[in-house]
């Protein structure tokens, strides 16, 4: 099963470790090959240690030269149009080749139009939302329940600033902390304005809600006008809520009752509230390895035939 691999960042390298790491334990992993790797500067044929380009060109000359049963895509965001993502998906998934993504764009955008053409190819997404911590693939484990509510922190980088403000630390200090540690995006302004969770939300709603939204349908704001993160025993946390009559992001004061008050630094939440139960998820929400580990296992989930 051939391989090839949009992005070749830190979420890329982290991927291509893993999956080298844990190739001789885990049986789905045997025949995964990687075709090619292709990044800004052009396409690697084949796996080498060191990135060398060997083939000039772009997304679209790679799919056609390495011919992938499997396309896993890091990387960072198009807002714009979700391109070259969003038609590299079209061809492909009309093809019959499987998209493995932990970008946002193309589905915030335009998910109902990806997801119309999904069939023999496949389509895992698991780490465009909390990274490594299932949250699409937790709602593939609650069939035949139906979604009412859905509430959580869904970004890593503000959840960890605000943490660190309630501590004192000054918010640039604390931004740049973030995109040393690698949780921020390509350009923070998306996490710090709400638009990474928005574009999140929105996933979760189409999916889980069955809502047909794109980013552009959301209402968000950001913690860039928050002053005070802390006050007495209330705490600042950026809130992404959908129900049936609203789907929004915004700063909310929470008290210690809630269970969110308690997920602090890079971790995120995710509350489910379905006809039947309420479940509750947490877990690390950004980072470089916990991403790749959304799109690794929704590798194996794949060739498990679960995706
Ligand atoms: N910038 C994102 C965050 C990365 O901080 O949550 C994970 O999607």
């Amino acid at each position: 099963m051939k391989m090839l691999i949009l992005g070749y960042g830190n979420v890329g390298k982290s991927f291509v470790k893993l999956l080298l790491q844990k190739k001789e334990s885990v049986p789905e992993l045997k025949d995964v090959e990687i075709g090619g790797i292709v990044n800004r500067r052009g396409i690697m044929l084949g796996y080498r240690d060191e990135f060398e380009v060997n083939l000039k060109g772009d997304v679209f000359t790679a799919y056609e030269k390495v011919k992938p049963d499997i396309i896993i895509d890091m990387m960072s965001a198009n807002y714009k149009d979700g391109n070259p993502s969003l038609t590299l998906y079209k061809t492909a998934l009309k093809d019959g080749v499987s998209i493995i993504t932990t970008n946002k764009a193309p589905l915030a955008l335009a998910y109902r139009e990806v997801m119309s053409l999904v069939g023999k190819g496949r389509l895992g997404f698991q780490g465009t939302v909390m990274s490594g911590t299932p949250s699409i693939n937790l709602l593939r484990i609650l069939p035949g329940a139906e979604v009412k509510r859905i509430r959580g922190i869904l970004n890593g980088t503000t959840n960890f600033i605000l943490t660190r403000m309630y501590k004192g630390q000054p918010f640039e200090e604390a931004l740049k902390e973030a995109q040393r540690l690698g949780y921020a995006e390509e350009d923070p302004t998306l996490d710090i304005n709400g638009f990474d969770a928005a574009a999140k939300l929105t996933i979760l709603a189409n999916f889980a809600m069955k809502k047909n939204v794109s980013i552009r349908d959301i209402n968000f704001e950001g913690i860039q006008n928050v002053k005070e993160a802390i006050r007495g025993n209330k705490k600042v946390k950026l809130i992404a809520y959908a129900d049936d009559s609203k789907i929004e992001v915004f700063p909310t004061e929470l008290t210690p009752e809630d269970p969110l008050y308690y997920i602090d630094g890079v971790e995120n939440a995710l509350e489910i509230t379905t006809d039947i139960q309420t479940t509750v998820i947490r877990g690390p929400g950004a980072g470089p390895i916990n991403a790749a580990y959304g799109a690794f296992s929704d590798l194996i989930l794949l060739k498990r035939g679960f995706i």
